[in-house]
């Protein structure tokens, strides 16, 4: 490799530039739709989903019995450190790439890539996992009515043969009719966003509040059941595990980051929003895990509804319908999140010539990146039409840890490298928070199975190939 090509792949943006260029930024980019309000909403749209409604269940029955609250405590802290670090960069840097872009300032061009290409399985595989746990929810709610889907429509190919699954359409459904709200607007995709996200959170708290009334003690006594024997099975560990698991509950506060080129104020009110959303997350999350397992025995928690079943237990007949539709909006609006925060990454790679133009092309009238929308919508819809959610979820995580350890380092190293920034927002406790970031990210990504190790490092393989052949010759490079 010669000098020259070494020094570009290493080529950092100046955040100088980056600052003034968001200063002097025109009236024809992305539109500027959102205060602080429609900010935290859309943090809380995208956290609440999947996570809390589903695998609360998984982690207390299979790895830490009544201690899935304490999981949820410690995955909760792991993100405070981590979004307090968030917040410092996206006000000081308020771009739609987010963790990329800071990348891109910090570490250098095949860094920002690599990161870039890591947050596809957020956003991206994180809407297709949403979206096959929507339609699992769908198919229950309208068996309610009596109406059973054949199974061909309602299973991914790829999942269990006994399923009988051909293509998965509720999934894929429900990603195609978001992505056509996405390209009618911002304004119009946060009004439904903060509509639903009313009704999520008014369904969790029915949750706490007559769940509360109907904990019996001994179910959480021992609060973290003896381990088996073998790692991650119930005991400290298990709690560990738990907290790996339950990780995927919190993704989502990040997103806010992607939309802080759609803020009025970005400065003020993209913390507000990441801060605020993860802050009242994890409260309603260890509430609503204290309960189901206080509700019913950890046991009977494994199952695709838990949150539902341990409604059942209340004695309040319409509880647990309510949970299922709560659930349904829930994820709705997780998806929502997810989709449009993929298409705001590709907007500023495509914008720095690493992915082709057309992911940077605005629509004339509703200034939104439409036909990106349109070709990652169609994507995300066939994947979940095909994949189980096991398989999809497992992928999640682990690139999303990835991406959250990169942005402490970023926070870190933008310290050195331009101490005297007007920073308007300040991540207390340097150096320490970052780095308490870093390791809780990794302590988490070792909890996680060693064939999800493997197909990271297969996806970063294939996306470091990209970057070669492509975005290699076509980057837009400052010198
Ligand atoms: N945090 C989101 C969920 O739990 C991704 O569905």
């Amino acid at each position: 490799m010669s000098q020259s090509a070494s020094k570009n792949y290493l080529n950092r943006k100046s955040v100088y530039k980056l600052i003034a260029d968001h200063e002097a930024e025109q009236g024809d980019g992305l539109k500027r739709a959102l205060g602080w309000a429609s900010l935290m909403a859309m943090g809380i749209g995208g956290i609440i989903g999947a996570g809390i409604f589903v695998l609360t269940g998984t982690a207390a029955a299979k790895y830490a019995g009544p201690g899935v609250t304490v999981s949820f405590l410690l995955s909760g802290l792991a993100c405070t450190f981590v979004a307090l670090c968030y917040a410092e960069l996206a006000a000081l840097i308020p771009v739609a790439g987010s963790t990329y872009t800071y990348a891109y300032v910090t570490l250098g061009e095949v860094f920002a890539w690599a990161i870039g290409w890591n947050l596809v399985l957020e956003y991206a595989a994180g809407a297709a996992t949403v979206a096959v746990g929507w339609g699992g929810y769908f198919n229950r709610v309208v068996q309610g009515f009596g109406i059973n889907l054949p199974p061909e429509l309602t299973h991914a190919y790829f999942a269990d043969p006994g399923a009988h699954g051909l293509f998965n359409v509720p999934a894929a459904a429900i990603i195609l009719i978001l992505t056509a709200l996405l390209v009618r607007g911002t304004t119009e995709s946060s009004l439904v966003n903060n509509i639903i996200v009313a009704i999520k959170v008014t369904v969790v708290l029915l949750v706490i509040f007559f769940g509360a009334a109907a904990v019996n003690a001994a179910n959480w006594s021992p609060l973290i059941p003896e381990n088996t024997g073998e790692f991650g099975i119930y005991g400290w560990s298990g709690v560990l595990r738990g907290a790996s698991v339950v990780f995927f509950a919190y993704i989502g506060f990040d997103a806010v980051s992607t939309a802080a080129q759609e803020a009025h104020t970005p400065q003020r009110d993209v913390p507000i929003g990441i801060l605020g959303s993860l802050i009242i997350c994890t409260i309603l999350y260890v509430a609503v895990a204290a309960v189901a397992t206080g509700v019913v025995n950890y046991k009977e928690l494994g199952v695709p509804d838990p949150i539902a079943l341990a409604m059942d237990h209340t004695g309040v007949s319409w509880l647990s319908w309510t949970v299922k539709l709560g659930a349904l909006a829930g994820l709705t609006t997780a998806i929502l999140v997810l989709l449009f925060g993929q298409t705001r990454v590709f907007y500023a790679m495509a914008q720095d010539g690493l992915l082709p133009q057309i992911f940077a092309r605005l629509h004339p009238k509703f200034r939104t990146p439409a036909v990106s929308q349109i070709m990652i919508g169609v994507v995300v819809a066939v994947a979940a039409g095909l994949f189980p959610i096991d398989i999809l979820g497992e992928m999640v995580s682990i690139g999303t840890l990835a991406a959250f350890a990169l942005v402490c380092m970023a926070v870190l190293r933008l310290r050195r490298m331009h101490p005297d920034l007007h920073r308007p927002f300040r991540a207390p406790g340097i150096p320490w928070l970052p780095i308490a970031g870093i390791f809780s990210c990794a302590a988490l990504m070792v909890a996680l199975p060693l064939d999800t190790w493997l197909r990271l490092l297969i996806w970063t393989g294939i996306g470091m190939a990209i970057y070669v052949f492509y975005g290699v010759k076509h980057a837009k490079r400052q010198h």
